[in-house]
């Protein structure tokens, strides 16, 4: 499992059409610009750095050993991309293979393998909405802690870890280290943290910052879940775990505007960034943006995300965004109509009519003969 940097990039997810990545599947968004967050903020205890392993992983690792139910719908096709059963749209199952929808897929494998402390960064893979901080592919960092059962107890029921000092001084440890990363990162900033679920985690929470004048959330976190350690086989052990976007805290840290810019090969870009400082990105140039909506009558069961999917694999980055601006439902036909405004722009050159109105084209005839719509 643990291969070195993928090759080649999944190609396709099979009868649902290619995977409408960029053509370089681990380009440089993390070295370019580089992100001061690796090792520095966390480096006191001893991080494992885990980097390289393969991003195509079993429904096993990403869902069930966190404890995230076969039914739950971030396991639905429309949003995880599946390899054994591309397209399906039943549950998934354990078995099933797909590309990792977040870095705490490896969570378990990597504490099953011996390791107390590590840092997990990849590559991760959702379908999702079209828009200026939304890219099928992105990267999360995971970072996890195992603590000495001398210190902060060992094996116990469920109600009697939540009720323990242990459990309170490792949520207590997770708040002060993600807190020294955020200083480190934006300065001393405000913060707050809020209550939240995860599945694998218990407690949870998120932390927020005030910044350039607004709450942001930066990350998800938690003490571990005791039945995670138990599926791990750590019935044992205890400790803490979070997992956070680098491109949004990247965009957010470098005023970067657009989340394809991690992905262009354009000089005025690349140039502008220097391996372990903060530069403020400084625009080169805006290209206009051409507007076209497409209107359709919708089947049952119709995804949004399949549409933006289409979309992917005909326009790739050259679409910006994909809005629904129009819904209604005509009550004597039964039937529902989405009307979606496409934005088609380059980050670095003038598009032509030409070529707009090709893919315009290309995704209405695919629309129709792919997700079974009826043009209006
Ligand atoms: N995996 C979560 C996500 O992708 C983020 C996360 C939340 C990771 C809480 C964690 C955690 O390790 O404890 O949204």
């Amino acid at each position: 499992m643990a291969s070195s940097r993928r090759r080649s990039r999944p190609t396709s997810t099979g009868a649902r059409g290619p995977l409408a990545l960029p053509r370089r599947a681990r380009p440089e968004p993390l070295t370019t610009p580089r992100l001061p967050l690796d090792r520095r903020s966390l480096e006191s205890a001893d991080f494992a750095i885990v980097d390289s392993l393969d991003p195509v992983v079993k429904a096993q690792q990403c869902f069930d050993d966190l404890l995230i139910p076969a039914d739950h719908p971030g396991r639905l096709p429309s949003d995880t991309y599946y390899i054994s059963r591309p397209g399906g749209k039943e549950e998934s199952s354990a078995a099933d293979t797909l590309l990792r929808t977040h870095t705490s897929a490896h969570q378990s494998t990597l504490m099953r393998e011996g390791k107390e402390a590590f840092l997990c960064t990849g590559d991760v893979y959702r379908r999702d909405e079209i828009d200026a901080s939304h890219f099928p592919v992105f990267h999360q960092m995971e970072g996890v802690k195992l603590f000495d059962p001398a210190v902060v107890g060992g094996a116990m029921t469920r109600e009697e870890w939540l009720a323990s000092e242990g459990c309170q001084l490792i949520a207590a440890d997770l708040k002060k280290t993600l807190e020294g990363m955020c200083d480190e990162l934006f300065g001393p900033v405000e913060k707050r943290w809020i209550d939240e679920y995860f599945p694998f985690t218990e407690p949870s929470f998120e932390l927020e910052i005030f910044y350039n004048g607004d709450w942001m959330e930066v990350l998800g976190c938690g003490v571990i879940h005791s039945g995670v350690l138990e599926n791990a086989g750590l019935q044992e052990r205890h400790g803490w775990a979070f997992g956070l976007g680098l491109e949004r805290l990247a965009m957010v840290l470098f005023a970067i505007p657009d989340i394809r810019l991690f992905w262009t090969d354009d000089k005025r870009f690349t140039k502008q960034f220097t391996a372990g400082q903060y530069d403020t990105f400084k625009p080169y140039s805006k290209y206009p943006p051409c507007k076209k909506d497409i209107a359709f009558w919708i089947p049952d069961g119709f995804e949004p995300n399949d549409f933006y999917e289409l979309g992917r694999g005909v326009a790739g980055e050259l679409v910006e965004t994909v809005a629904l601006i129009d819904e209604f439902t005509n009550p004597k036909k039964g039937k529902t109509s989405h009307c979606y405004r496409v934005t088609y722009r380059s980050m670095d050159r003038s598009l032509t009519d030409e070529e707009i109105n090709a893919l315009q084209n290309e995704l209405r005839s695919k629309t129709e003969s792919e997700l079974g719509v009826e043009l209006r």
